[in-house]
């Protein structure tokens, strides 16, 4: 009896997926920390440090760098569950001021290149993160949350769908009642939208996976580790796409064709947050805050090596003229969605 136990103990506390045991685990040899300062760090500070040392693809904060700055640990004391972490030093706070949902009026966004001097880019990323949000934050219908992003900076993003060779990315959103899911832009071939965890939103966004399978709580850290792995060769959909919750697996999606050419990479963190969804009834009722710490990549440069179904060569779905011109006014009103 007692020895039963033990084991079950045993298996429990080997079970726990932290990042760097998911990262020794699929080979991810190389990491990296984004630099935190070491002291409060107000707005414009905050800018200025982003740019000098966070590899912005663009050199600059595409989206809301008024709405960031380095703020003290509002949860210094609750750590997330299952981890013996408590802060130290400042953290990063990002505002969602009233009314606002995408289209640039609140939260972040930028593209950090790992490399920015320019590398063919990693096969396998790993991103590890704790988040927090205000006591009793108004989930509202959801919103977006840091991830990872590979390619060009524009698309796959905003309603730009992607074609599969330009660019990628992989985020994580908030749902009603902090109802927690991945959230793609990828091609979406082998009828994988009919997969009951896929929902596939329409027109040209991206792909909800896995909703509900874990849980945001406010008013204390919650610790979020992404995997994505290339699928390889292109025509082959065994690219897999992992989140831990709180060093938990919560899910993971292992028939996605992510990319069709080989020059699409891994490139890094694709920090991305506001509220929304396209219209008001996405936007905070209040302005509240998130917070960030321990923002950590570690890469690989072997692909997924999963077995996968070959993709078929249907052609992608037919759109019809009426669709594709609401598709044109919708990306040309919304440039952060
Ligand atoms: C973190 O803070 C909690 C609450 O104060 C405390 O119980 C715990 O021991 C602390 N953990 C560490 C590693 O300091
Ligand atoms: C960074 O980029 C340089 C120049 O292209 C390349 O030689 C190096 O391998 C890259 N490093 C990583 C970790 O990707
Ligand atoms: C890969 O190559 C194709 C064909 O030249 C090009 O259209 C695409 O933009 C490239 N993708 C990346 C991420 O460089
Ligand atoms: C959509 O994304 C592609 C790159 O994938 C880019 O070339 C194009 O300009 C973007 N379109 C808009 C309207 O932003």
């Amino acid at each position: 009896m007692f020895f039963a136990l033990s084991l079950i103990s045993a298996a429990i506390l080997v079970a726990a997926d932290t990042p760097e045991s998911v990262a020794s685990q699929f080979g991810l040899t190389t990491s990296t920390t984004l630099p935190f300062p070491a002291a409060t760090a107000s707005n414009s500070d905050a800018q200025a440090l982003l740019v000098s040392q966070w590899g912005l693809s663009r050199g600059r904060i595409q989206n809301g760098a008024g709405d960031l700055s380095f703020v003290a640990d509002p949860f210094p004391d609750k750590p997330a569950p299952g981890s013996a972490t408590n802060s130290s030093g400042p953290v990063l706070q990002i505002t969602y001021p009233e009314g606002s949902f995408s289209g640039d009026t609140g939260g972040a966004q930028f593209y950090n290149l790992w490399n920015s001097s320019g590398s063919a880019g990693f096969q396998s990323m790993l991103l590890s993160y704790e988040v927090a949000f205000d006591k009793g934050f108004n989930w509202v219908k959801g919103g977006k949350l840091p991830g990872l992003r590979g390619g060009s900076p524009n698309g796959c993003s905003g309603g730009n769908r992607s074609d599969g060779s330009r660019c990628f990315s992989s985020r994580i959103m908030w749902r009603l009642n902090g109802q927690g899911e991945g959230y793609t832009y990828t091609p979406t071939p082998n009828n994988i939208c009919s997969d009951s965890k896929v929902s596939c939103n329409s027109d040209d966004f991206g792909t909800s996976l896995a909703r509900g399978s874990f849980t945001f709580s406010s008013g204390q850290w919650n610790h979020v580790t992404m995997l994505v792995q290339m699928n390889n060769p292109v025509d082959i959909a065994n690219g897999n796409i992992q989140v831990y919750f709180n060093n938990v697996l919560a899910f993971a999606q292992s028939n996605m064709q992510i990319r069709t050419t080989t020059n699409l990479t891994i490139n890094g963190l694709y920090f991305s947050t506001f509220f929304g969804g396209a219209d008001d009834s996405w936007a905070t009722p209040e302005t509240t805050h998130t917070y960030f710490r321990n923002l950590q990549l570690w890469g690989g440069s072997n692909p997924s090596t999963l077995a996968g179904a070959k993709v078929s060569s249907a052609l992608p779905r037919l759109r019809s003229a009426s669709t594709l011109l609401c598709a044109a006014l919708l990306v040309g009103t919304l440039s952060v969605l």
